[in-house]
């Protein structure tokens, strides 16, 4: 018979994400609304390391919904991919008696809660929080809608300039390995051209539809680059190169990553954090709290560790469709 979850775990890891906040606050309340003991674990694996951890209440995760960042704040935790360093991280888990865990972000989050599962035989849950999107098993992750509406806002002011002074500019968005972000942006701002590492893109091509929309009257272009696209800068000097026009550029950077969450993120983050908790208790022992064609599911955690999301290419098409 499964043991009955008395006691549960929650930490934040990776890069932050706007809504980890409203995450965090979900689950604690969850639990608690299920007179469950919470306990938060700081700076993500390595506070499980570390054995840095403190009990939470309700009042412990007040007025935190609209907040931006994560107040267990985070880490990269490299330390974690070392054995000895877990078999550590291990024996503290079973000190406080924690019956399960529930890990907040991304991908590498997602791939460090596996491996506990799978060696500590600990139940966890994964709430997907990543302004990447990148997590598979989940249509969206929360945060992305957040760094998506502050990419656009950024850029709508950058077309403001661009227009005045009829000029090209590069805007560089967050993805080190993905387009998710430069894909969603570059449609929703109707750039000229949007570049993702997924697909290997044609200079020349670019500028001669650069050129092409010169002559049907465009006053302004603006390509929208995942930073993991190649080097923003020296794009915009080959463009020059080519077009022998001045190219701006304006890398967005980690604005994107901060910032009150939008209503979209709270909801996910909501919804997602519930389930997180709800799915644990039902007995479930690895799984992925996930949106799937709008309706909210637990997926199995193998899945979202093993396979890899793919961006929409119909919508990365459409932004050089619609940018005639
Ligand atoms: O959170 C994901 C991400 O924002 C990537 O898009 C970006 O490349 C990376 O994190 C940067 O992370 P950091 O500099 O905090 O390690």
């Amino acid at each position: 018979m499964k043991k009955a979850i008395k006691h549960i775990g929650v930490l934040t890891s990776g890069g932050d994400a706007p809504g980890m906040n409203a995450a965090i606050r979900a689950v604690v309340r969850s639990a608690l609304d299920r007179k469950l003991k919470v306990t938060g674990i700081e700076r993500g694996y390595w506070g499980l390391l570390t054995g840095d951890f403190h009990d939470m209440d309700s009042r412990s995760v007040g007025n935190i919904i609209s907040r931006g960042g994560t107040i267990l704040r985070t880490v990269r935790c490299p330390e974690f991919r070392e054995r000895k360093n877990r078999d550590q991280a291990y024996r503290n888990i079973l000190d406080k008696g924690l019956d399960a865990l529930v890990a907040i972000g991304g991908n590498g989050t997602s791939a460090a809660a596996y491996t506990i599962h799978r060696e500590l035989k600990l139940p966890v849950a994964v709430v997907p929080a990543s302004i990447d999107n990148d997590v598979y098993g989940t249509d969206e992750t929360v945060g992305f809608d957040t760094a998506v509406n502050t990419a656009v806002s950024a850029i709508d002011k950058i077309r403001d300039t661009a227009s005045s002074h009829e000029r090209i500019f590069v805007a560089e968005v967050m993805g080190r390995e993905n387009g998710f972000i430069a894909q969603e942006v570059g449609l929703c701002c109707g750039a000229e051209a949007v570049l993702v590492p997924e697909v290997k893109f044609d200079l020349k091509q670019i500028c001669r539809s650069l050129v092409l929309g010169h002559k049907r009257g465009k006053v302004s272009s603006i390509i929208v680059m995942a930073e993991g696209a190649g080097d923003s800068r020296k794009l915009a000097a080959q463009i020059t190169k080519e077009m022998g026009l001045e190219v701006r550029v304006s890398v967005l950077g980690y604005i994107q990553r901060g910032g009150s969450p939008t209503a979209r993120s709270r909801f996910l983050a909501a919804r997602l954090g519930n389930l997180a908790v709800r799915a644990l208790c039902e007995g479930h022992i690895a799984i992925l709290a996930a949106i799937q064609k709008g309706g909210f599911v637990h997926a199995p955690l193998s899945l979202a560790v093993n396979k890899t999301k793919h961006i929409d290419y119909q919508a990365y098409k459409l932004t050089y469709q619609l940018a005639l």
